[in-house]
């Protein structure tokens, strides 16, 4: 039988429009959540992503701002932005695309901002919580992954999840939120020796390394889920995962889909984190 497909297209919708209406209450008592999305260089792939979470912030009614630098702003100046992000009640989100140009160190950048705004979930004190278990933003991507297989209603007690990639953006925290949800969780990397004997043993495989056809369907149990965190070109400069698409999708029960898959969700989550973070500064 063929992979049913867990689509980010549509879930993201549902979750967008719950935003809009959360958005509409919180306006009504004064708070319009905003974000405010610093961007480094001229990084191509980095304007598409910066340009479409813009987007995304409009059309749930947020107020956002977009602010460009050259590469060769200092770290001292870009701090001094951060700075003046962190005191600014308008903004309840700040996000810093990565990466920023090799002069400038990002985890002293990531660390200046205020935990409060750390909508993109890298700060330290984020990861932080997401290790020991207690209320914090969780990173977009893997935040988006785990909303997809809620979309199933897929229990992960006692299930063996195999995440392929060790990244801190994705791989660390995806392994954490699957064990945080009692799934038995194997980390894989480039070290890792016999990569297929493991993930055959899988019911879910995160693949999140960046590599055409990385994950293929000799390696996937029947009846896997699998999610597809890739976002690479084909030969062909096609947009494609780092998963066999066709092939595995005879093999797996559930698989998502690039595009329209992991790449949506992940966007929808950095709204949902900015939302919250609005939302606290109403509470006292
Ligand atoms: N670069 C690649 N992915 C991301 C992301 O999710 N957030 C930020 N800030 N930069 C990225």
């Amino acid at each position: 039988m063929r992979a049913k497909l867990i689509s980010g297209t549509e879930l993201s919708k549902i979750i967008r429009n719950s935003v809009t209406q959360r958005v509409k209450v919180l306006s009504s008592k004064g708070v319009i959540p905003g974000l405010s999305v610093v961007l480094v260089g001229e990084n191509p792939a980095s304007q598409v992503y910066v340009r479409n979470k813009v987007k995304a912030c409009e059309e749930v009614g947020f107020f956002s701002t977009l602010d460009t630098y050259p590469s060769d702003i200092s770290e001292a100046e870009l701090l001094k932005h951060i700075h003046s992000l962190n005191a600014n009640p308008k903004i309840h989100g700040i996000l810093v695309q990565l990466p920023l140009p090799k002069h400038i160190d990002s985890t002293r950048v990531i660390e200046a901002i205020d935990p409060s705004k750390d909508v993109d979930g890298f700060h330290i004190s984020s990861a932080g919580a997401l290790v020991k278990g207690l209320p914090g933003f969780w990173p977009c991507t893997p935040f988006g992954c785990m909303k997809m297989l809620e979309s199933i209603n897929y229990d992960l007690k006692g299930k063996h999840a195999v995440v392929i990639g060790r990244s801190h953006i994705v791989g660390k925290p995806m392994a954490l939120m699957l064990l945080d949800k009692n799934a038995t969780v194997t980390i894989c990397h480039s070290a890792t020796v016999n990569l297929k004997e493991i993930t055959l043993q899988a019911d879910v495989i995160v693949a999140a390394v960046g590599r055409v056809n990385l994950l293929t369907s000799d390696m996937v149990k029947p009846g896997a889920v699998v999610i597809d965190v890739g976002m690479n070109r084909d030969d062909h400069g096609k947009l494609c995962g780092d998963v066999d698409f066709e092939a595995v999708s005879a093999v797996a029960s559930y698989i998502t889909p690039v595009p329209g898959g992991v790449g949506p969700m992940t966007i929808t989550m950095l709204l949902q984190n900015t939302l919250d973070a609005a939302q606290k500064t109403l509470i006292p």
